[in-house]
């Protein structure tokens, strides 16, 4: 099942926005003073918690929590127990910039979470600071073995290349993964930093880093990949285990978009690109029954245009929009 929209997609994955905050700031996503969300705006934990279990009891199997940096949010190990409690959820997940993951890991783990992206976009700690904003690449690989050790698997690894920034670490990224049997995916960068700096000859198509790695290590489609993921799966020939490309700008995967996102102030957007949103805190609040919750999203997915990137696509420029990333939660 999951909410179904007029163009016959089946929307089973939650992505949930716990802060607006993070302890980074890439230029690719985050204002240059952004303005935070005032802490009464950002749903509690038995909100989510609510709001997901009326997601999940009408097919939404998958959830995933994001931020801004979502191990910022404090005492977050208990919003996945309280996840983790949800009988229909069958995968729960985290994206994470991994400054915080060292010492989190294994009480996350426990409290029942399953999957760890990590985001990377370089492995030279005085880059890092500069597409960061601050001197922390050591504590993210320290949070990268944390995960590891902790048993999260797979370990994924997002990495935003922009040309003539980082597009020169693509192949030692692939290698510092494969070492490590961690699933690199080259994500390409899109326009929702909201400060004009997103521009198309910026992008590297993920085709060009495919022949880049192909170059070094060959490559075959992987046969057993979900042709719903947004990552192209790639197997190295020589065993080596798995590469993905997300190639949201040149391929946009709007046609199989299975996602809905909860922003951390309770709103329901329904693509990275949405114009509208619905307030579902407005009716957490205000004594909404579930039925009417689950009637409210299922209009608001019935509403879901065919697709912001494919506007992007056709436009070759970025879109109005409503919230940068760090709002919205990737
Ligand atoms: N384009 C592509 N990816 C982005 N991310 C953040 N902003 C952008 C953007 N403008 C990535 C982050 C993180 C994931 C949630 O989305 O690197 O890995
Ligand atoms: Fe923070 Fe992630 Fe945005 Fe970087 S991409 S500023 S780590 S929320």
């Amino acid at each position: 099942m999951g909410f179904r929209d007029r163009y016959g997609r089946e929307h089973d994955e939650l992505r949930i926005s716990v802060t607006d905050r993070c302890n980074l700031r890439c230029r690719y996503c985050m204002p240059v003073e952004p303005e935070w969300f005032p802490r009464e705006a950002i749903l509690r934990y038995e909100e989510i918690a609510r709001l997901a279990r009326i997601f999940a009891r009408r097919g939404v199997r998958r959830l995933r929590l994001t931020g801004g940096e979502p191990l910022l949010r404090r005492d977050l190990v208990r919003l996945v127990e309280l996840l983790r409690g949800i009988p229909e959820v069958e995968e729960l997940s985290l994206t994470t910039n991994g400054v915080l993951l060292e010492d989190l890991a294994e009480p996350l783990v426990a409290a029942g979470l399953q999957r760890v992206n990590v985001s990377l976009d370089t492995l030279r700690p005085e880059r890092f600071r500069a597409l960061a904003g601050r001197d922390a690449l050591a504590r993210v690989l320290r949070g990268l073995e944390a995960a590891a050790a902790a048993g999260l698997a797979p370990i994924k690894i997002n990495t935003v290349l922009v040309r003539g920034v980082n597009d020169d670490e693509a192949v030692e990224l692939a290698r510092f993964a494969r070492e490590r049997a961690w699933e690199l995916r080259f994500i390409e960068v899109m326009p929702l930093d909201n400060h004009g700096g997103w521009d198309p000859s910026r992008v590297v198509p993920g085709a060009e880093i495919r022949r880049r790695i192909e170059a070094r290590w060959p490559l075959v489609r992987d046969p057993e990949a979900d042709p719903r993921a947004p990552a192209t799966r790639f197997l190295y020939r020589d065993g080596g285990g798995a590469i993905g490309f997300v190639d949201s700008v040149s391929a946009p995967f709007c046609a199989t978009c299975s996602r809905l996102r909860l922003t951390a102030d309770g709103k329901l957007a329904t693509c990275l690109y949405a114009q509208e949103e619905t307030d579902l805190r407005a009716l957490v609040r205000g004594g909404a029954s579930d039925a009417e919750i689950e009637r409210t999203i299922e209009a608001a997915v019935a509403r879901k245009g065919r697709g912001g990137a494919l506007e992007v696509l056709e436009r070759q420029s970025p879109p109005p929009l409503v919230r940068t990333m760090h709002q919205l939660g990737g």
